[in-house]
């Protein structure tokens, strides 16, 4: 694909939903080569460009090339994920001592839980569009949507603001702004997977980095035990950058509750700033992601469940460990776990978070 030397942001339609919604797609170019595509719904990157090392511009992010694929079994592919990422044991948690349910969408090894925002989470709602222009850093998509009183199973209306804008210099930049009535939970990430190599092969060989002396060690269930472990001498260190393949199946408790990488790791440096959270490199095409976030905690993924059941765009299948995800979030299960950074947005706050892929090459 060729990258285009202006800047923009254009509109283009992209179907509609059953029930009459009418769906857009925007792509953004930054002028330098690289080109992000959006949709409305779910707020969905369907479409990463950025150059190799040889400044040949591939797609680096996995999805489907049709609207329906993405209704109708989507794994998540680059959404935005909401009200509350991650898992939630038995779908159940308490705000001052009043209890809320949420719809059980998910269940590892017959454990009930609620994962990433329920039955029509934030990444299957169509969202408003309040703005697509230039801004200072680059061309920027303002995104909004109101989750209502009770949405889901959560308390309070919920008003969010997801600003994507895709910089000069080759990063895909997330900020996401949330105020309530109610005191609520909120866990907001970005779900894209990513393939550094245009999905022309798995992302085995991907050199991974994680800036975290710990991480949340999981139950069969997938839900965290509380713990915070030391990543030192296991599988799940990678504080020096490691292959993804060169660990994956060693015999470990917790890589077979993940089956592979699906863990959520506890940054080292927590200082409220934007900081490098960790990085995937991919030596044969030489591109490298940077992923910087002000959030605790990273939920880095390995692809464990595709399993070559879906097709995405360019007909590519996609088979076990075709992507990875970094989401930038805090601990899964944090509503149940009072150590844990809180997940408590109160009326009169505002939650605030940033999400930054960067992309070079080496
Ligand atoms: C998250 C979870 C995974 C999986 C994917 C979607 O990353 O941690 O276990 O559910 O979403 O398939």
């Amino acid at each position: 694909m060729e990258g285009s030397k202006s800047q923009g942001i254009v509109k283009a339609p992209y179907g509609a939903l059953k029930d009459g919604t009418a769906v857009d797609i925007y792509t953004l170019t930054n002028g330098n080569g690289a080109i992000a595509k959006i949709l409305t719904y779910g707020g969905i990157v369907t479409e990463l460009h950025v150059p190799d090392r040889d400044g040949e511009l591939g797609d680096v992010v996995l999805g489907f090339d049709n609207l329906e694929d993405y209704v109708e079994k989507s794994p998540y592919f680059g959404c935005l994920v909401g009200r509350c990422g991650n898992r939630t044991a038995n779908g159940k948690f308490k705000i001052d001592d009043v209890e809320y349910s949420l719809a059980i969408n998910n269940t590892p090894d017959d454990q009930p839980c609620s994962l990433h925002g329920g039955l029509v989470g934030f990444d299957k709602r169509v969202w408003s569009v309040d703005a697509a222009e230039a801004g200072e850093e680059g061309p920027r998509l303002i995104l909004s949507l109101l989750s209502k009183d009770m949405d889901e199973g959560f308390p309070g209306n919920l008003s969010v603001v997801a600003t994507y804008t895709l910089t000069e210099s080759n990063a895909l930049k997330l900020t996401y702004r949330a105020t309530t009535d109610k005191r609520t939970v909120i866990n907001l990430t970005q779900h894209s997977y990513f393939n550094l190599n245009e999905a022309s092969d798995t992302v085995l060989d991907h050199e991974v980095m994680i800036a975290a002396d710990r991480y949340t060690p999981v139950n069969s269930g997938q839900i965290p035990t509380g713990e915070l472990a030391t990543v030192k001498d296991t599988p799940l260190d990678f504080n020096t950058p490691t292959r993804i393949g060169a660990r994956i199946n060693d015999d470990n408790e917790q890589l077979a509750f993940g089956g592979g990488y699906d863990h959520n790791w506890v940054m080292t440096k927590q200082d409220g700033n934007v900081n490098l959270q960790c990085s995937a490199t991919d030596p044969k095409t030489g591109r490298k992601l940077e992923v910087l976030s002000d959030e605790p905690g990273v939920q880095f993924y390995s692809g464990n469940f595709l399993d070559g059941s879906l097709t995405g765009k360019n007909g590519i299948v996609y088979n076990q460990r075709y992507a990875l995800c970094f989401e930038p979030q805090h601990y899964p299960d944090s509503a149940n776990q009072p150590d844990f950074p809180s997940v408590i947005l109160s009326p009169g706050e505002t939650f605030e978070s940033t999400i930054i892929y960067r992309f070079s090459v080496v």
